[in-house]
């Protein structure tokens, strides 16, 4: 408990008074059957004897499982459908997070896969029927898609150079996320199109990437046509405390509000994480009085509950989920960031208290 027990205690009152959770409780677990088959990992569930990751994620609480899905590579399309099976067997929805990339898609990397055409007539064309495809074997597999991201933190576009909004302006972007959305829905009406941007806190960077996106000359209906407001269900952002001291909670609101206010869509937080152990000395965090350790993990998804709270309290019930990115990835315990560990498991698979999460967000 030690210092931090004012702050819990504080931060508990203000989520026991204005508080309720979230209709999504979401755990990002896509490496789980690349862990098992490549290490001995094992995850000691309330049996207190080794048990399926997704099975014990959905006894805490997870009812949404986010994968995401490279056009090539250790996350393939087999891949994502054979987690995705075990997902919903466990009772989970799903949250695809499509890449458009054959590794990595990220604020800072967006490459156009092997093979695919490099124009935007072509690759239009290709994020079409890819997409198309993709949703139909999910169908066909009888795990049909609740929510799909259309591209991962795509603040500066996807499909690089091409759709690279900071070279060719949002004009291709806009089209080739359009042209996502039209193959999901000639397929799957019923899946929520998601827009998925880095550093939702950034209240600027935000407004600028949608004031550009939906503001493009060609609004044709069909493929060529820009992104439009109506093709958009879900705006999802993602959150970290260690990326630079500006992604406070307090900026993460306005930024929240103001989306929320201009676009009147159904938010989501589809990545955070808050690290069990960190020297804050090399890595400080947005947030310095929330402890750096297993129960500040559930302080700090608590205060986003706050916030996305307080925006449904203001707008009607927009905010719909939280998603923990990777919270059992042993061996890879910093998850990218410059905390030591930011997992909810211990490296030996045990749970930590912070698993908890799952029942309150
Ligand atoms: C997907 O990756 C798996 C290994 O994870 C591999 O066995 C399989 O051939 C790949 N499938 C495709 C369609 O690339
Ligand atoms: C997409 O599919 C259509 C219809 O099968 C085909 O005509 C087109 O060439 C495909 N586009 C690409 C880039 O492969
Ligand atoms: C919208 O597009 C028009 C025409 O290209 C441009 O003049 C205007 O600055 C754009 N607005 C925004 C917010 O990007
Ligand atoms: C952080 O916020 C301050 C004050 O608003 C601003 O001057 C600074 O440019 C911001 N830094 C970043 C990296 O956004
Ligand atoms: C924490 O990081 C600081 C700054 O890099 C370094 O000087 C210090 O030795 C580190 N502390 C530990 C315990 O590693």
């Amino acid at each position: 408990m030690r210092g931090s027990l004012l702050s819990y205690v504080l931060s508990g009152l203000t989520v026991f008074r204005t508080v309720s959770a979230l209709p999504y409780h979401g755990a990002d677990f896509s490496s789980l059957l690349l862990l098992e088959s490549t290490t001995d990992v094992t995850y000691i569930g309330f049996s207190s004897t080794a048990q399926p990751y997704e099975q014990i994620l959905a006894d805490y609480g997870a009812n949404l499982a986010r994968i995401r899905i490279w056009t090539a590579g250790t996350y393939n399309l087999t891949y994502g459908l054979e987690l995705a099976k075990r997902a919903q067997a466990v009772g989970m929805d799903l949250l695809i997070d499509l890449h458009y990339d054959d590794t990595w898609a990220d604020a800072g990397h967006q490459a156009i896969p092997a093979g695919w055409p490099t124009d935007l007539a072509g690759l239009t064309s290709q994020v079409y029927n890819y997409t198309k495809e993709l949703v139909t074997a999910f169908n066909e597999q009888g795990t049909p898609i609740q929510f799909i991201q259309i591209g991962n933190e795509i603040n500066d576009g996807l499909l690089w150079p091409v759709g690279q909004i900071s070279v060719n302006g949002f004009t291709p972007a806009s089209e080739l996320l359009h042209a996502g959305v039209l193959a999901v829905r000639s397929v799957s009406p019923s899946t929520n199109t998601v827009i998925h941007l880095a550093n939702g806190w950034d209240e600027a960077d935000v407004a600028y990437f949608y004031g550009g996106v939906f503001n493009v000359s060609s609004t044709e209906e069909g493929l060529g046509g820009g992104l439009t407001e109506s093709d958009v269900d879900v705006m999802g952002f993602s959150y970290y405390p260690f990326y630079g001291t500006n992604a406070t909670l307090s900026a993460l609101s306005s930024s929240m509000e103001y989306v929320v206010s201009s676009y009147s869509k159904d938010i989501m937080v589809v990545e955070t994480d808050w690290p069990a152990v960190c020297n804050t000395t090399a890595t400080p965090l947005s947030e310095p009085t929330i402890p750096a350790d297993v129960e500040g993990q559930t302080i700090w998804t608590d205060d986003i509950l706050a916030v996305l709270n307080g925006v449904n309290l203001d707008y009607g019930d927009k905010a719909i989920g939280i998603v923990y990115w990777e919270p059992g990835w042993i061996g890879n315990a910093a998850l990218g960031s410059g905390c030591a560990d930011n997992l909810l498991v211990t490296s030996t698979g045990e749970m930590r208290e912070s698993m908890w999460m799952f029942s309150n967000m």
